[in-house]
């Protein structure tokens, strides 16, 4: 996609962090944004800041691992802004639990968020960028958790689901004038370790909560000081707004975990060798 100006983006996340800074970096290049989060108040505050710039952006409040909740949020983009060129499924939550930690509460909510949001967004707003005949991007925030196995397990299956998505609608939707990208950020400098404050009233007291501070296990804390110390979001923005334009299939933030995705595909590889010199058998 060429010329991002006048275009019009939905991005899910948007009160915080990465969505933050892609709906900043969106808006700067003159594309109309309609902002979608579960919290009102830093929705509110994301909005009036990007409007004080003059940007043409709205806000609209969903909990987007509620399907009607993302239908409603796609009906008010569409009533404001009409066209929609531009989708970012962005939401996520972090935690879940480790083995012997984990609930069905935790899975559900970190399937239905970081998900099925995705599969959602995908179906309600593939139509949508496809009716105008203009062009349109798809970019979904994974992780590079969606390429080697890193953090907890319900973040870990949702964001390889993420790219795996991706991969496969990529080429799907190439032929409708939909470009899909999948966006694997490293760490960055986001509230994404106090995910618990998005837990739905529908989940509370149900979810496995990470350790409380004091008691916390050392990956937390590294990842934690990490996390503090990483990349602006508002790079990150950059990035994506340039993955749009080039229609990049992978955006990545840094090369920090690339001799890590080297590792597992050099273990793939060795278990292609172990059988290299067998007749399967049929
Ligand atoms: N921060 C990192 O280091 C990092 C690394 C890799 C991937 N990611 C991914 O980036 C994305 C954005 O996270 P972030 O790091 O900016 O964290 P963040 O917590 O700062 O932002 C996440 C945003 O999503 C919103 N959200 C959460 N649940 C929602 C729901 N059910 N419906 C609508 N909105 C909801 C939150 O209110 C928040 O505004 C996530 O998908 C996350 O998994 C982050």
């Amino acid at each position: 996609m060429d010329d991002l100006a006048g275009k019009t983006a939905f991005v899910t996340g948007a009160a915080s962090g990465i969505g933050l800074g892609i709906a900043t970096a969106l808006a700067q290049a003159g594309v109309k944004v309609m902002l979608c989060d579960i919290e009102a108040e830093a929705l509110d505050a994301a909005v009036a800041a990007l409007q004080a710039s003059n940007a043409d952006v709205a806000g609209v409040v969903a909990d987007v691992s509620l399907k009607a909740q993302l239908q409603a949020a796609a009906d008010a983009t569409v009533a404001r802004y009409g066209k929609v060129h531009i989708l970012v499924n962005n939401a996520g939550v972090g935690g879940g639990g480790g083995y012997g930690e984990w609930n069905d509460a935790s899975w559900d909510w970190t399937i239905g968020v970081n998900l099925m949001s995705v599969v959602w967004g995908v179906e309600i707003f593939g139509p949508l960028l496809e009716s105008h005949g203009e062009g349109g991007q798809i970019v979904s925030t994974a992780s590079m958790a969606g390429l080697i196995a890193a953090v907890a397990p319900a973040y870990n299956v949702t964001k390889y689901g993420v790219v795996a998505l991706s991969e496969g609608l990529r080429p799907a939707l190439a032929g409708r004038g939909i470009g899909v990208s999948v966006l694997c950020p490293g760490f960055i400098r986001t509230r994404i370790m106090e995910s618990q404050r998005n837990i739905p009233d529908r989940l509370a007291g149900s979810v496995a909560l990470p350790p409380e501070a004091g008691e916390d296990d050392t990956f937390r804390q590294m990842a934690i000081a990490a996390i503090t110390h990483g990349i602006d979001p508002l790079y990150v923005g950059e990035l994506v707004r340039e993955g749009i334009e080039g229609d990049w299939p992978y955006i990545f933030t840094d090369t920090q975990f690339e001799p890590a995705v080297d590792a597992r595909f050099a273990a793939i590889k060795a278990g292609f060798d172990k059988i290299r010199d067998r007749k399967p058998q049929y």
